[in-house]
């Protein structure tokens, strides 16, 4: 063969396609050479980057200059970048909602990487589910990774608001249900809420997942939180792409960074920013990818040792832009030092410990608080264990009404969405605040595929009278900028049959978060009763991928991952 590409260089992996090696290099280097590429260009290390610019996605329009950028990197760093295309989820467009397809886009991206011939990889995610996806798929894939975000939206000026997707987008959709404001402010509003590109401008799933991202050691310091039209974000990307080329010369790989360790420092971060109900789902996954196990009850000795410090909507007044600002993940980093395991590799090579040192900072108090004098003395979720929950439910209680922590509650019961949707606002609704709204078969097992249905709205006659908030319980999820005392992830969900499935009007539900319970005060007789006469209402697809989800599905506590896509499916009911 020739003097050109190295062989031991992302071109010449995996060279067994036609059972003689040379001749599948030869055709692979003259396929690559009709794009123009010289014998220096493909002898370099090849770094992929996955491209999710889909116009499907509005909050990945920035994708192409960010791919552009990571490229310049890549290239001054003396390697060969190559773009190529994977799912994108943008989150309101999904049906029936974009978890449903999270597993489906890690699938794509880890074996993307796998089976194209690169020797590293920069993931460029934004919108929600894309962040979880491509992490889980980089540890399967166990290549080197980079992890880089679009950047979250600029919040836009109307009248005398500041408006920012989207928790602002629910506060003036119940100023408009309650009759507070008319049909043409709100049709003015939703023109206004978001003006930028880049992910949601609040703490909600998208920004929760880019802080975990960097609190994982997965994406460069100090790049989650800057904005995505930022010239920054620009030099961020170029530096993901220089940061993939140095990660090949050391040889740190994804497994490398993402251990216990990294996993802690990333729940310790989740609960100190009081960031989304949906990462718990995510982080689970993402260690379940790389064999380590994150329990509910972890979460709780974690929450009670970690104050929530970040100031950002759905919990605070603040957005995104403002904690950029205000010292970004790295502020909140350094707060929570004394609580982190220093010695978790990062992907610049440097550990978590070297990267605090080297980094003096700066913080706005106003956006993140110190641990001596934190928002709240406890993290933003706490799992809730019972009867009516007996693997487990979420509560985020840094959006909730401390007033509603212990209640007991005659359960006001919705089947299903479209059993939701057709009574809620029904002047007729037997229902007063008092009440505990509970919303069954919107769980993975149901046809729903967990929706983020689990922001009940409040019913419109109390709502009305100016009632904000309920206690509502569910199987689904809630999205990260929603916020009221919710409780969500009941598992077993009731579609699996779980105790939530046979809950009935006027049975009484007892929560308290001091203890950590939720139980249904029903007695074991007549649950027994009703188990023999319900049907449950469990999803089924007859092909497709559909029907691949409803086989391979796990519980909220498991991540909602593939059976067959964690680690060790093997040690799965252990
Ligand atoms: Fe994409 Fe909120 S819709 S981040
Ligand atoms: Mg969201």
């Amino acid at each position: 063969m020739d003097d050109g590409p190295n062989k031991a260089t992302g071109i010449s992996r995996g060279l067994t396609n036609y059972g003689d090696a040379d001749f599948s290099r030869y055709l692979r280097v003259a396929n690559a050479k009709s794009m123009g590429f010289s014998d220096e260009m493909l002898s370099k290390p090849i770094v992929g980057i996955t491209s999710t610019f889909n116009e499907f996605n509005n909050c990945h329009r920035s994708v192409p200059e960010l791919v552009a950028a990571v490229k310049r990197g890549v290239i001054a760093a003396g390697g060969l970048p190559l773009e190529f295309p994977t799912i994108s989820l943008g989150e309101p467009y999904l049906n029936p909602t974009a978890l449903f397809f999270r597993n489906l886009m890690a699938m794509d991206t880890e074996e993307m990487i796998r089976g194209q011939p690169m020797d590293a990889v920069v993931l460029i995610g934004g919108c929600d589910k894309t962040v979880p996806a491509q992490l889980m798929g980089a540890v399967s894939a166990g290549l080197p990774a980079v992890q880089l975000v679009t950047g979250p939206q600029l919040t836009n000026r109307w009248r005398n608001e500041r408006l920012g997707a989207c928790t602002d987008c629910r506060r003036f959709w119940g100023k408009f249900r309650s009759g507070e404001i008319d049909e043409p402010t709100i049709n003015e509003i939703e023109g206004n809420l978001i003006a930028t590109a880049g992910t949601c401008a609040v703490m909600g799933t998208a920004s929760t997942m880019a802080a975990l991202a960097e609190g994982l050691g997965m994406m460069l310091p100090g790049t989650a939180a800057i904005p995505a039209v930022h010239a920054d974000r620009l030099r961020a990307a170029e530096a993901s792409g220089r940061a993939a080329i140095k990660l090949i010369q050391s040889g740190i790989g994804v497994g490398d960074i993402i251990t216990k360790g990294a996993i802690k420092n990333a729940l310790r971060v989740l609960l100190a920013i009081g960031g989304s109900t949906n990462a718990i789902i995510h982080l689970t996954a993402i260690a379940g990818r790389a064999g380590i196990k994150v329990s509910l009850d972890e979460l709780n000795e974690l929450s009670d040792t970690t104050p929530v410090l970040v100031n950002l909507k759905p919990t605070g007044p603040y957005y995104m832009e403002d904690l950029h600002a205000a010292g970004g993940i790295g502020a909140v980093l350094r707060e929570l030092r004394p609580l982190l395991d220093l010695d978790c590799m990062t992907v610049t090579g440097e550990t978590l410990r070297e990267r605090l040192d080297g980094d003096p900072g700066w913080v706005n108090r106003e956006v993140v608080r110190s641990l001596e004098e934190p928002l709240q003395p406890m993290g933003g979720l706490v799992a809730l264990f019972g009867s009516l929950a007996p693997r487990g439910a979420i509560m985020k209680r840094a959006a909730a009404d401390p007033e509603l922590f212990e209640k007991e509650a005659r359960a006001v019961v919705f089947t299903s969405l479209e059993d939701l949707a057709a009574r809620i606002d029904d002047p007729d609704l037997d229902v007063t605040e008092d009440d505990c709204l509970v919303l069954q078969n919107a769980g993975p097992m149901s046809e729903t595929r967990m929706p983020e249905a689990g922001y009940l709205p409040i019913p419109k006659k109390l709502a009305q009278k100016g009632v904000k908030d309920m206690l509502r319980i569910s199987d689904a999820r809630m999205s990260g900028t929603a916020y009221g005392t919710i409780v969500l992830h009941i598992t077993p969900d009731s579609a699996s049959g779980g105790p939530l499935a046979y809950v009935l009007n006027g049975d009484r539900i007892r929560v308290s978060v001091k203890e950590r319970r939720i139980d249904l005060l029903v007695d074991e007789q007549e649950l027994e009763r009703r188990r023999k006469e319900m049907v449950l209402q469990p999803a089924t697809a007859k092909r497709g991928y559909a029907r691949m989800f409803g086989n391979e599905i796990l519980l909220a506590d498991q991540g909602c991952d593939f059976a067959s896509l964690v680690a060790d499916p093997d040690s799965l009911g252990e």
